[in-house]
């Protein structure tokens, strides 16, 4: 029976050795130890020994049992240790990785040379006004000076939403609104969305404007003249060409149109200048007294400047856009150039 014994003891720590998992352990406690173990059968046999030999024959049994449990405790911890050493390696994390990457939109050129525009002026210590796109006929025609069956209202294709109502065709209704609300001095720029039924490579029928509005005593051509040629030095570029030419507006006098010499040829004639080098970016001019007579100020007292510029245009020109229609198409490839 002894020799029985030993064959068992050995056996169970080869397969003691081999388990790899808890669960393997815990069916070899059950096979061994359990309540029909083979080590219980074993303990059952000693009955059938003589007295005087079961004392001995139980301490062997006992040795092997305490043997077992000693060596499965260990097994047991070893099998925990290796169990979470995989499990660690499974999750570890390496922090030295670069971050994922959350995909960024980006400012569309429009906002982009608005807001450069809005700084530039700012600095210059003009404030942003902003009016309505539903605007009624008297702050985009009537206060402007464009009376009613005027033929100047016939530059601007003009959308009518009912009678006396429209979608603003330029932002020079913003004049009207802020002059009615303060007196001078004034110094603002509008920005804005403006419509006109108009539409090709060069016209879009909703575009956006910049309208500046500077009144106060003393205010001259010249002033009009420096402040919109520091302006275009800042946003072109230094040696920029720059020239005023006669033009007319119903709401200022004298007018002008102000052209920058062409960003592509440089002055030189080529297809988008027209051949003449030259490319027209902004309506001005000195504020018409008639319209000083809409808004209550004192035309003897005050004068004053204002202009207009199609965002668009500008945009095109500083990112050398070919077709005005891109900047609306909302086409990835192209947005994500800015
Ligand atoms: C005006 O709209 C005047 N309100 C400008 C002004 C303001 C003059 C203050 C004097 C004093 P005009 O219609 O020329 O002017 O338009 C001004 C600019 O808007 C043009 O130079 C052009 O750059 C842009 N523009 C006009 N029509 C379109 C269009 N359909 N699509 C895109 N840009 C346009
Ligand atoms: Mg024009």
């Amino acid at each position: 029976m002894k020799e029985q014994l030993e064959a068992l003891l050995n056996d169970a720590l080869a397969e003691f050795a081999k388990a790899s998992t808890e669960a393997e352990l815990q069916d070899l406690r059950v096979k061994y130890l359990g309540k029909k173990g083979l080590v219980t059968t074993s303990m059952k046999g000693l009955g059938a020994l003589s007295p005087e030999e079961r004392p001995a024959m139980g301490q062997v049994v006992n040795t092997v049992k305490a043997k077992l449990e000693e060596v499965l405790e260990t097994r047991g911890a070893e099998v925990r240790e290796a169990s979470k050493a995989v499990r660690l390696a499974a999750e570890k994390v390496d922090v030295t990785l670069p971050g994922r990457r959350r995909p960024l939109g980006s400012k569309h050129p429009i906002t982009l040379v608005t807001e450069e525009i809005c700084s530039i002026f700012g600095a210059l210590g003009f404030a942003v006004a902003e009016g309505p796109e539903v605007e009624h006929d008297f702050y985009n025609f009537e206060a402007l000076n464009f009376p009613k069956d005027h033929p100047a209202r016939d530059m601007q294709d003009t959308f009518f939403v009912g009678d006396n109502v429209l979608l603003r065709t330029h932002t020079s209704p913003v004049q009207i609104r802020t002059m009615l609300k303060q007196q001078p001095p004034v110094r603002i720029i509008a920005p804005g969305t403006v419509y006109r039924c108009d539409s090709d490579a060069t016209h879009s029928p909703m575009f956006h404007q910049i309208e500046g509005l500077m009144v106060d005593k003393g205010i001259t051509f010249g002033d009009l003249k420096g402040i919109l040629t520091l302006f275009i030095n800042q946003l072109f570029g230094k040696d920029i060409g720059v020239r005023l030419r006669p033009s007319f507006f119903p709401f200022t006098e004298p007018s002008a149109e102000v052209d920058i010499a062409c960003v592509i040829c440089r002055g030189k004639g080529c297809r988008v200048c027209k051949e003449t080098g030259w490319l027209e970016i902004l309506g001005a001019g000195m504020v018409d007294p008639a319209v000083y007579g809409h808004v209550g100020y004192d035309a003897e007292q005050y004068t004053g400047f204002a202009f207009g510029m199609g965002i668009e245009r500008i945009a095109m020109l500083k990112y050398g856009i070919a077709d005005m229609r891109l900047l609306f198409e909302n086409d990835l490839r192209f947005l994500k150039q800015f």
